[in-house]
């Protein structure tokens, strides 16, 4: 489909990456200090990119009303990198969607460290299938049911979800990486937040973890311009059709599976992971 170009095999979105863009990515240099937060999408990246700045800055909320989420905490892979990469503050806070073994090898070599969010692949579903409603640089998603076809099969942005997952799943990176799960963030973000700042060995007050939780809360980032993709033009993301910022809670798969979807889902989820030797944060079912 001609609204994405090919990477090792994966489907990324031509709108947003280049040829260029996966070179500069192959070049880009990391620093010790710079934080990556990785999703595979809809698993809460816009939240991390929130999140990320403000644990590494203590706080200071300047930056969310005066310059937008996208460049607070840029995708390593996408073209805006090679725009903003200059003016970003240190320690840099950056998202990617890569798999880990198309990360760049100054990656390998740093000691940046990376936090990975994972979510249940029942909701990623669902919010994947919204999204492509409301941006015009996705295939159209058709029914949910073929849509869901399609997200098993790997047809969509960054390819399957148990591929990505596994990826992160087996690195060499040691204490470099944290695994965190959108779930756990939603239930107690301020407790999220001091999981992260103490990876991260920042020493961050009770009161400054509260404060960045009540920034960093779906309905603060929700009404906040520079955070819910408000200031991306209509026709690359319509937020009449879908917000960006939708719903914002566990379980919404509820209401879009059928029990025959249920199963195939889970099916088609737990033998690609049958051999795997780490099991999932969430049962499947
Ligand atoms: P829903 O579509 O289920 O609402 P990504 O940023 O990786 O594309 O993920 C988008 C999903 O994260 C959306 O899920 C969005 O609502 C949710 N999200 C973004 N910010 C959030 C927040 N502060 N609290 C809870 N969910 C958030």
């Amino acid at each position: 489909e001609e609204m994405y170009l090919q990477y090792h095999g994966l489907l990324l979105p031509k709108e947003t990456h280049s040829p260029e863009s996966l070179k500069f990515v192959r070049k880009y240099t990391f620093s010790d200090s710079d934080v990556l937060a990785v999703t595979y999408p809809k698993s809460g990246t816009i939240w991390m990119q929130e999140i990320l700045p403000l644990l590494l800055n203590g706080g200071d909320l300047r930056p969310i009303h005066t310059i937008p989420n996208w460049d607070r905490a840029p995708w390593l892979e996408e073209t805006r990198l090679a725009v903003v990469v200059d003016q970003l503050p240190s320690p840099r806070a950056l998202v990617s969607h890569l798999p880990y073994h198309l990360m760049p090898p100054s990656f390998l070599a740093s000691k940046a460290k990376v936090i990975y969010v994972m979510r249940n692949p029942k909701d990623v579903v669902v919010s994947s299938y919204y999204f492509h409603q409301m941006a015009g640089f996705l295939p159209d998603p058709g029914t949910f049911e073929e849509f869901m076809e399609k997200f098993l099969e790997g047809r969509v942005l960054f390819g399957k979800w148990t591929d990505h997952v596994k990826s992160w799943k087996h690195t060499e990176l040691g204490d470099r990486i944290m695994y965190i799960t959108y779930e756990e963030m939603v239930q107690d973000l301020p407790a999220a937040l001091r999981r992260m700042s103490d990876f991260l060995g920042r020493n961050l007050s009770e009161e400054v973890i509260e404060k960045i939780a009540e920034n960093c809360s779906f309905e603060t980032m929700k009404t906040n311009t520079m955070s819910n993709f408000s200031l991306i033009p209509k026709v690359l993301m319509d937020d009449n059709k879908s917000p960006f910022l939708r719903k914002g809670v566990v379980g919404d798969w509820k209401n879009h599976f059928s029990s025959e979807q249920l199963t195939r889902f889970i099916s088609v989820i737990s033998k690609e992971l049958e051999n795997e030797s780490f099991s999932l944060p969430w049962s499947l079912d």
